[in-house]
């Protein structure tokens, strides 16, 4: 156990760490300098998968909020429509599956009870194929798909999911770009821009990381607290569900993630001295809709604590809170790289507070029962 740890003190930490290296594993031999490359999916692959029209992606608890990001993206970057849901709901309903569909599962494991049922649900109803991304070569779910790409994420012990998640992403928003390059849903120069954003992506989380003592200190902001609430607009607000389901599930604090959007609709209620925000902040149009919702936390009293891209944080100041900045890379890059200093914050808390951060209590690595 040390000796596989090395210099970490848990699991957790290293695989946070891992994660530079993990994600260009997970793109080695896929992209180029400028395009997807053929038939990453699977043999005759791209001929299946010029024929989407419609995606849906099912999966369970940290891989489900990657197919969320995923949403946001292929309807953003791609212009196709997306639907995605949670693997227990989805296999006991009747979804109405459109022409042309591909679906979607999402698996670090790829023995989920639930995700594996939606999976065979799912090839008995009409789809136009089925698709895995998934971190465990020989898994059932692997076995049991159409087409597959595999995240190279290694190995992850602890039971909160980190490096898994942020390959997921990777693969996810490969599939996003294979799929916007083969429908020529995209423009060359555009195409281009992302692949080398792709590309960069192991050296920007690299920085992220070295934010490791910043966020430390944060984390003692936490350690007495009950609730924290957890901000964030787009394609960031399942990054801030992800944010507060590490810190639930590692620190026992009580965390919930909204829509920004969604504040006056109830959390707001819920805001005092008491209760930290932790805000997603993206340098994107939304950026002013989301400082005017910081702004609305600061006005009753919240603390605030701001993740926020390096130049949307010149339009915030103490004022706001607490502001964390880095360099996130970008529309498509932001949601992964913004993940870190969440992981990292999730796993600090955790460590003052004195749980058992890799084997948090009744929570299973991988739920194959249902
Ligand atoms: C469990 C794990 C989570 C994981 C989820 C889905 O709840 O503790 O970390 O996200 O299962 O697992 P899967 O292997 O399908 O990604």
């Amino acid at each position: 156990d040390a000796m596989q740890r090395g210099r970490y003190r848990h699991f957790m930490q290293k695989e946070i760490f891992e994660q530079p290296a993990a994600v260009a594993e997970t793109l080695e031999g896929r992209i180029g300098a400028d395009h997807v490359l053929p038939n990453i999916f699977g043999v005759g692959s791209d001929e299946v998968l010029r024929r989407v029209r419609q995606v849906h992606i099912v999966a369970c608890g940290t891989s489900y909020h990657a197919g969320l990001v995923a949403r946001y993206q292929l309807e953003q970057l791609a212009g196709i429509p997306c639907l995605a849901e949670v693997a227990s709901e989805y296999r006991y309903r009747d979804p109405v599956v459109p022409e042309d569909a591909l679906f979607v599962v999402v698996s670090q494991s790829g023995e989920t009870a639930d995700t594996l049922a939606a999976l065979r649900h799912a090839r008995e109803s009409g789809y136009l194929a089925t698709l895995a991304i998934c971190n465990v070569p020989e898994s059932s779910i692997v076995r049991e798909a159409d087409l597959v790409l595999m995240t190279r994420a290694g190995p992850e012990i602890g039971v909160a999911s980190t490096k898994a998640f942020t390959t997921q992403l990777v693969a996810l928003q490969l599939l996003v770009l294979e799929l916007a390059q083969l429908g020529g849903r995209i423009e060359p120069d555009q195409l281009r821009e992302w692949v080398a954003d792709l590309n960069r992506l192991p050296d920007v989380m690299r920085q992220a990381l070295t934010l490791d003592e910043a966020i430390e200190r944060l984390a003692g902001h936490f350690v007495e607290k009950h609730h924290a609430l957890f901000l964030g607009r787009g394609s960031h607000y399942p990054i801030a569900m992800e944010g507060a389901l590490k810190l639930k599930e590692i620190s026992y604090i009580h965390a919930e993630a909204y829509p920004a959007g969604e504040l006056k609709h109830g959390p707001l209620a819920l805001v005092d001295h008491d209760m930290p925000v932790v805000a997603v902040a993206p340098n994107n149009s939304l950026l002013q809709k989301l400082i005017s919702n910081i702004e609305e936390v600061r006005a009753r009293g919240g603390e605030m604590f701001v993740i926020a891209d390096a130049r949307a944080g010149a339009s915030l100041n103490e004022r706001h809170g607490e502001i964390v900045e880095l360099e996130t890379g970008g529309a498509l890059l932001a949601p992964v790289v913004l993940t870190v200093p969440l992981q990292l914050l999730a796993y600090h808390v955790a460590v003052l507070r004195g749980t058992d951060v890799d084997q948090p209590r009744n929570l299973a690595k991988s739920v194959t029962v249902e």
